[in-house]
């Protein structure tokens, strides 16, 4: 018997927005023959190689050459609607509705002349979709620092979250803001409930054992925050694709080891890496 306890938390494997984006994919795929996605259907490489085999396609710009009625898939991070505009294709839409949430609320800060901050990494698709909704009065701000620095030039101040950023972080930057000058301030909590219970839950297990392991995407940002937000409470945490990433110092001599992983990591990975890891102990 294996000598070593393994704590999985129990906010681990897909979330639902990206459990919802997967079955409507696998349903056009299975209509279509062939779907074009804009950009990884979700950030996870052996998820979307899964889906590539059975005929989906990534395409980085819609002006790659599709048909005119090919279909074409929207992630569930969402896209700038204006993308997809005066394009004559069929239009799948995976957006988590948490995400369309914040395009909604994102839409209605700029009709009423808000200047909207978006917390959150602006390289991300979802937060390039935020920024091209907010329009020109949009800032996004990935910490403190950042929004230590930031001269507002606006009286009317809103912000708003990527779904997936560090709750803590939105909360510190929302207080760099509020020692800001401004006539209004107003904010909305846009960190999804799964993202914050996953967070909070991978810390609780971080601080209970002697390494973390986080399983999820490499190019997985979420996967990356949450790694980040259990190295805080302990150092031995280590961010692994797949089982293959495991390394013996992971699992030798240790009585505890904890398990968490990103929104898009499928059970299987989990699965895996708890069997290799009972396989090397036993
Ligand atoms: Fe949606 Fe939250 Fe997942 S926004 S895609 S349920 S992480």
């Amino acid at each position: 018997m294996s000598k070593v306890k393994i704590i999985v938390s129990s906010n681990s494997g897909f979330c639902f927005g990206v459990k919802r984006a997967l079955d409507i994919a696998r349903a056009a795929l299975k209509k279509k023959g062939k779907v074009y996605s804009l950009g990884p259907i979700i950030h996870n490489p052996q998820v979307v190689r899964g889906f590539s085999e059975r005929g989906l396609k990534i395409i980085k710009n819609i002006k790659t050459a599709v048909a005119e009625d090919a279909a074409i898939l929207v992630p569930s991070h969402g896209i700038d609607p204006k993308v997809l505009k005066n394009e004559k294709v069929i239009c799948i839409d995976t957006t988590c509705p948490l995400v369309s949430r914040v395009q909604r609320i994102v839409k209605d800060l700029r009709r009423r002349g808000y200047l909207i901050v978006i917390v959150g990494d602006k390289k991300h698709p979802e937060v390039k979709a935020l920024a091209g909704l907010a329009g020109r009065n949009a800032i996004v701000l990935k910490d403190r620092k950042k929004a230590g620095s930031f001269k507002p030039g606006s009286k009317k101040i809103a912000v708003v979250s990527q779904t997936t950023a560090s709750f803590s972080t939105f909360k510190e930057i929302l207080s760099e803001i509020a020692k800001k000058d401004f006539t209004e301030l107003i904010s909305f909590n846009t960190v999804c409930r799964n993202t914050i219970d996953r967070q909070k839950d991978a810390e609780r297990i971080a601080g209970k054992v002697e390494v973390m392991l986080v399983i999820g995407g490499r190019q997985s940002a979420n996967t990356s925050r949450l790694a980040d937000t259990c190295r805080r409470v302990n150092r031995n945490t280590y961010h692994i694709e797949t089982g293959k990433d495991l390394e013996k110092k992971f699992y030798n001599g240790k009585k505890r080891i904890g398990i968490a992983t990103g929104a898009s990591t499928p059970p299987s990975a989990i699965k895996e890496v708890v069997e290799k890891i009972n396989e090397a102990t036993t």
